[in-house]
């Protein structure tokens, strides 16, 4: 029998609270109307039925399982997990691009970038020590605060930076004009770009050209004449973004001064990696902005009535950029 409206199947492993595919799968069935909505695996579905999915690390083959598919949802914002998968079936991708996970990111990046600036590592070791011994104060306008990646979640951040009072620059691929920020792109601005920046902040997206992009020769390009004397990396991206190896001795030689790891080449980071006990080191598991699942949910529901009304999807990936 034929289904009304194009089946919609969830593919979600996760392994984590966020990740309760059964949790998506509530949401989905509240704003999918009368859409039928299978959590896989489900013995009853004909996989020839289904014309969406939305996933979030699906096995590698499982998309092509699924002859009359026509769209696929990537239920987060970077995609390569999703794209390194070769028998991905040729279709278009929409990725997460919402206010929700935006917003989570501007926190996240603000906090780490005045945990920094506010010098929160030494006074939380004060505070275990029980040392009384406060450091000079300088404001946020004498920090430079540099944003790799200047897409939806890069240029947001920046906002929120530069209302603060830091000055704010960024670097992105192709050229980018916003109030108030400092715009490089391409190769040629990344050394102009990285010499003006004291914090560093990564939002890339992981691709053939930005992997191991934060490795020791662009780290020790950053400028260390600031009140903080050593810069500062915050990544948020993508673990393969970093050489870890390379990040690490960059931080036991002060070439780096302090970091904020969100995310990291094997995750969840092993119980031996020496980033756990670093003391030069905030560790975050990956969850520097959850994908909430009541916005999520409704986005999709959104692009998938637009494209049964003939309209364009959004955000869809460009597979030849990777992002
Ligand atoms: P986006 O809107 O696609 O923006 C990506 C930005 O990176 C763009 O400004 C792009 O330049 C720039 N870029 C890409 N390749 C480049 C290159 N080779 N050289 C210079 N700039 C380059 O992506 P987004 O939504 O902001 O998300 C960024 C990444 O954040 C995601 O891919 C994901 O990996 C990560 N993320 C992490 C978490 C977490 O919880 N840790 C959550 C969500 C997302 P153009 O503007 O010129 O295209
Ligand atoms: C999370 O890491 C995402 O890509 O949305």
């Amino acid at each position: 029998m034929s289904r009304p409206r194009g089946t919609l199947a969830l593919l979600i492993h996760g392994g984590t609270d966020n990740w309760s595919p059964e949790r998506w799968k509530t949401r989905f069935d509240a704003v999918c109307a009368d859409r039928p909505v299978f959590l896989l695996p489900d013995e009853t579905l004909d996989p020839a039925e289904v014309r969406y999915a939305a996933v979030w690390k699906p096995r590698p083959g499982e998309l092509a399982a699924f002859a009359n598919l026509r769209v696929i949802f990537n239920l987060g914002a970077g995609v390569d997990a999703l794209i390194a998968d070769a028998s991905l079936p040729k279709l278009p991708i929409v990725r997460v691009a919402v206010d929700d996970l935006t917003k989570r990111m501007t926190e996240y990046v603000v906090l780490h970038v005045l945990a920094h600036h506010r010098q929160e590592i030494y006074l939380r070791e004060s505070q275990r020590e029980k040392r009384w011994e406060p450091k000079t104060q300088w404001p946020a306008g004498a920090i430079s605060v540099g944003i790799m990646g200047l897409g939806n979640l890069g240029a947001d951040a920046a906002e929120a930076l530069k209302i603060l009072g830091f000055k704010v620059s960024g670097w992105s691929r192709s050229e980018k004009n916003i109030s108030g920020v400092s715009c490089f792109h391409g190769m040629d601005g990344l050394a102009p770009f990285l010499k003006k920046t004291n914090i560093l902040v990564c939002l890339l997206p992981l691709t053939a050209e930005t992997r191991h992009i934060l490795n020791r020769s662009l780290l020790s390009m950053l400028d260390r004449d600031s009140p903080l004397g050593a810069p500062v990396l915050i990544n948020a991206g993508r673990g393969g973004l970093q050489n870890e190896a390379e990040l690490l001795a960059c931080l036991n030689d002060g070439t780096l001064g302090a970091a904020t790891l969100d995310v990291f080449e094997t995750e969840p980071l092993p119980k031996e990696s020496p980033f756990w006990t670093h003391r030069k080191v905030l560790i975050t598991p990956h969850n520097a902005a959850d994908t909430d699942p009541d916005a999520i949910s409704k986005y999709v529901a959104v692009q998938i009535e637009r494209h049964e009304a003939g309209q364009t999807l959004q955000n869809v990936v460009d597979m030849r950029r990777g992002y």
